[in-house]
């Protein structure tokens, strides 16, 4: 039986990393370790948390003695590192925390990872390690810094980051591929673009813009929405993961992208028009709205659920223009591919997030109305 060690699966794109392992292999044992940040919420993996092959640890990257206690209580075979700040505008008001939690985190893990896997030395003079063991750091897109209007993001594009969120993910991604130079250490690294799904903490531009139309809202766009982000379901992000730790060649980064760019404007039109689609379908969702204006019909109004909500705000400082991955490594090596097309994923995440209101109000509690207020109040 194997066992990993997965940190910051209470955030989005870990839970979904879990769910999609323990259902894929039902022989193996993961222990998750989660700071349960504002973007931590223990609801969302609670049903996956069986003490037996799943556990849960409330506890931080950066804990030297916990994360030596935990590889000496487990025995891990494989670590995925997802824990992180992960927002860029977040970095923008308090890097150092992004410089704390993402670098020295991830150092800290490669040390525990270090001390526990290696068993002695070779007659090279590096390290030798156990068998089969691998360190997995969940890398961004972000990292290659910003294109123009052409081109794409290769495993061989210079890393050039703009935004302390940025920064801190390549410094990590450089502490990554040292200890790959320097000791050897069986490490792996996947560059993926911008990822949606269930589990989407709202801060984020798609989730937000579903939480805002549901309230009322208007819908905030930075800039004049030309900035374009390649979209893939977080399922497929899931996937390539798990192929690249078990099949991957150690010391390797493999970027992760479904060649689906789309300009913001783009996103929230189409998230405009699929809540109005399921909402005419399936008329019992227009219970949610906050705003319960009654039509000629008879039935809550969704007339008012058009692009006019849109507001043009204030641009994000430093706003990275294009991304957009080519991810011919992993499609070519391992054969990878994309399997939800964003037609079928953004109805997907929508209808989602319509039936899961529970969650998002358990997740949105006054932290984020006092975030809310802050970063777009003078927008
Ligand atoms: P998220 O913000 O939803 O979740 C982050 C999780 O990390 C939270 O559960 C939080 O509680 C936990 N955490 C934060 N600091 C911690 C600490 N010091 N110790 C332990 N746990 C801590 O993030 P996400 O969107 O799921 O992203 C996960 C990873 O994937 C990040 O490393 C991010 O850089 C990377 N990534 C994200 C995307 C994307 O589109 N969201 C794309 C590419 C890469
Ligand atoms: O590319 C991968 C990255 O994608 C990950 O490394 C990050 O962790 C993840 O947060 C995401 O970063 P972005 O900055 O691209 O995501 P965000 O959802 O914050 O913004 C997407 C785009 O939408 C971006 O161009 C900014 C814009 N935006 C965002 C928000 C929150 C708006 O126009 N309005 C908004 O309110």
């Amino acid at each position: 039986m194997k066992t990993y060690l997965v940190t910051g699966a209470a955030g989005f794109i870990g839970a979904n990393f879990v769910k999609y392992m323990l259902a894929k292999y039902p022989e193996i044992k993961i222990v998750v370790l989660d700071l349960l940040t504002y973007a931590g919420n223990l609801g969302t993996i609670a049903e996956d948390i069986d003490g037996d092959r799943c556990e849960f640890v409330k506890g931080d990257i950066c804990d030297r003695a916990l994360t030596d206690e935990l590889f000496a209580k487990y025995q891990f075979d494989y670590v995925v590192n997802f824990a992180a700040e992960s927002h860029v505008d977040r970095s923008i008001e308090n890097p150092q925390l992004f410089l704390v939690t993402n670098i020295l985190g991830t150092q800290n893990l490669l040390d525990s990872a270090r001390k526990a896997w290696v068993t002695g030395k070779a007659e090279t003079g590096y390290p030798r390690w156990r068998e089969g063991v691998r360190f997995h750091q969940v890398s961004t897109d972000e990292v290659y810094g910003s294109l123009g209007a052409e081109g794409y993001f290769h495993e061989t594009t210079p890393l050039d980051p703009r935004s302390p969120y940025s920064a801190s993910k390549t410094s990590a991604d450089l502490f990554v591929q040292a200890y790959s130079e320097t000791y050897k250490m069986p490490v792996s690294i996947t560059r993926c673009s911008n990822n949606y799904g269930p589990y989407h903490f709202p801060e984020k531009l798609i989730p937000l813009i579903i939480k805002n139309i549901l309230e009322g809202k208007s819908l905030p766009v930075y800039g004049d929405g030309t900035n374009v982000r390649d979209w893939l379901y977080v399922e497929d992000h899931c996937k390539a993961i798990d192929m690249v730790i078990h099949k991957g060649r150690a010391g390797e980064v493999y970027n992760v992208g479904g060649h689906n760019e789309k300009q913001n404007i783009e996103i929230v039109k189409l998230t405009i028009g699929t809540i109005r689609n399921l909402m005419t379908e399936q008329p019992e969702y227009r219970q949610i709205l906050k705003k319960k204006e009654i039509g000629a019909d008879g039935q809550i109004s969704i007339d008012w659920i058009n692009e006019s909500l849109i507001t043009f705000v204030k641009d994000r400082l430093g706003h990275d223009q294009r991304y957009a991955i080519d991810p011919t490594k992993i499609t070519n090596e391992l054969g990878w591919t994309p399997e939800t097309s964003f037609e079928v994923g953004i109805v997907k995440t929508i209808r989602w997030y319509l039936d899961n209101q529970k969650w998002v109000e358990d997740i949105t509690g006054g932290d984020y109305m006092k975030y809310y207020e802050e970063m777009y109040g003078n927008r």
